[in-house]
């Protein structure tokens, strides 16, 4: 055993390992599995432990209300569409939902990719069974391979290794593509090139040149431009897979406390938050900023109980609760949680994803969302949180900067029929770029209630 893991133990990072863990795969060979975690103990972090707590920083403000979290990206990456043209597409797509918030809301926004390390998912059932063929579930691409073969689908170990070295080229990309001049805003017109002919798009390149006049203005007043040169962006995923997640906590040199170093922020998903079990033990460990999935069944004393649990010092940005009640329940369940949280003096920065709860079968058999559904599930989530004088901190979406035909609905009206059109998810459908920049015009509106009177941003029928 290393110098470096003895330290780790001694800060009681493998208390987890007596708890049981839901939802890991069954690795059918122990040593390749060891092989895989001893490498993964010795590799570069993928994030410092400082940018973790600037993270942490931000969360807090946004709890405040004095900044919103936008956190986005695919349900389950996959390694083969870890390519330059997708990761730039959705940072692109990231970054203009990002601007049309700020510029709407004049509010900072906080941005926080589901990317470069979403790679692991929880299953319903442990197996699949198509045609009389039974094989392991599709446990996203760090554990199997999504087509339906017995080699693709048995757990392989060297998918950890593998997974590591995706998420480090692809942070490598988003750290080049957001501090290297792209993320310019004097660039904020480029970033829609491409996209014409519809009513998200003219919006934004109205938005795109309001914000270009007053960047010059500024500049021609002798306007220090160096901040808009750059944009943090922070990487985010659930945080399944334990040995893999373990396997990349290191002991930060300045504070001698432990972070998972996998990502800036990790959550817990709605399946695995239980209080006993072994994801809510490791994460009590690390020091990261951290999420909370809570989903419909949900009470006020569960979320309390989690907040105690894993932020005993209550400490402002430490943990985000992110409520995915379906747009049905959002205004019966939620209200309860919140004030019994509120009520706790439980500092945490709250999230709406209105997406999982809102997944429903189509008739012609695609798993999909509505996109008004999903933006009705937003809408009850910010009348909620005024009606109890609590802050909306914050919008958690599945996405791609792809022209995919995923969620029903939007402008482009997209039916049962279009979804077969670009269907590419390999688990939840994702709204696509259009649909991205729609839900961010209206989430600036409900935003820029929360902060002042009505703007007007989203340009609605004459
Ligand atoms: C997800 O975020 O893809 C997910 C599985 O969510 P939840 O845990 O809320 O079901
Ligand atoms: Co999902």
């Amino acid at each position: 055993m290393t110098t470096a893991d003895e330290k780790l133990v001694a800060a009681g990072v493998d208390s987890y390992l007596t708890c049981e863990a839901r939802q890991q795969p069954h690795w059918p060979d122990a040593e390749a599995l060891q092989r895989a975690v001893d490498r993964l103990k010795k590799v570069p972090p993928l994030v410092f432990a400082g940018e973790a707590d600037v993270l942490r920083g931000h969360l807090a403000a946004a709890g405040r209300g004095d900044a919103f979290v936008l956190q986005g990206g695919d349900c389950a990456e996959t390694f083969a569409e870890a390519t330059a043209d997708r990761i730039r597409n959705k940072i692109k797509t990231i970054l203009q939902m990002a601007v049309i918030l700020t510029y709407g809301a004049s509010t900072p926004v906080v941005k926080i990719g589901r990317m470069a390390g979403q790679y692991a998912k929880p299953r319903s059932s442990d197996s699949e069974t198509r045609d009389g063929v039974t094989l392991p579930a599709y446990r996203g691409d760090i554990v199997n391979h999504s087509s339906f073969e017995r080699d693709s689908r048995i757990p392989n170990p060297e998918r950890l290794v593998d997974a590591y070295h995706v998420s480090a080229s692809t942070l490598n990309l988003i750290r080049a593509f957001t501090t290297g001049g792209f993320a310019d805003l004097r660039r904020v017109h480029q970033w829609n090139r491409g996209f014409a002919g519809n009513r998200a798009y003219a919006a934004y390149d109205k938005v795109a040149g309001e914000i270009d006049r007053a960047v010059r203005f500024m500049e021609a007043a002798g306007g220090d431009f160096e901040a808009l040169k750059t944009v943090e962006f922070f990487s985010s995923h659930e945080a399944l897979l334990l040995d893999y997640e373990r396997a990349l906590t290191r002991i930060d040199s300045r504070s001698g406390l432990a972070y998972d170093c996998s990502a800036h922020f990790l959550w817990i998903g709605e399946r695995t938050r239980e209080l006993g079990g072994a994801h809510v033990e490791f994460m009590s460990k690390i020091h990261n900023p951290i999420g909370v999935k809570l989903g419909p069944r949900s009470t006020a004393a569960d979320a309390v109980a989690l907040a105690e649990r894993l932020n005993p010092d209550n400490i402002p940005g430490r943990i985000t609760f992110v409520a995915r009640m379906g747009a049905d329940r959002v205004r019966d369940v939620l209200p309860g949680i919140v004030a019994g949280v509120r009520d706790a003096g439980a500092s945490v920065t709250w999230l709406t994803d209105p997406m999982h709860g809102n997944t429903f079968t189509s008739e012609s058999g695609f798993k999909t969302r509505r996109f008004e559904t999903i933006l009705d599930e937003v809408k009850g989530f910010f009348e909620v949180h005024r009606a109890l004088d609590t802050v909306p901190g914050g919008l958690h979406v599945e996405l791609t900067g792809d022209d995919v035909t995923e969620v029903m609905g939007g402008t482009a009206e997209i039916d049962d029929e279009g979804l077969a059109r670009r269907y590419e998810t390999k688990v939840d459908p994702r709204l696509n770029h259009e649909q991205s920049l729609e839900m961010a015009f209206l989430v600036s509106e409900l935003l820029s209630e929360r902060n002042q009177p009505p703007l007007e941003q989203f340009p609605v029928d004459d």
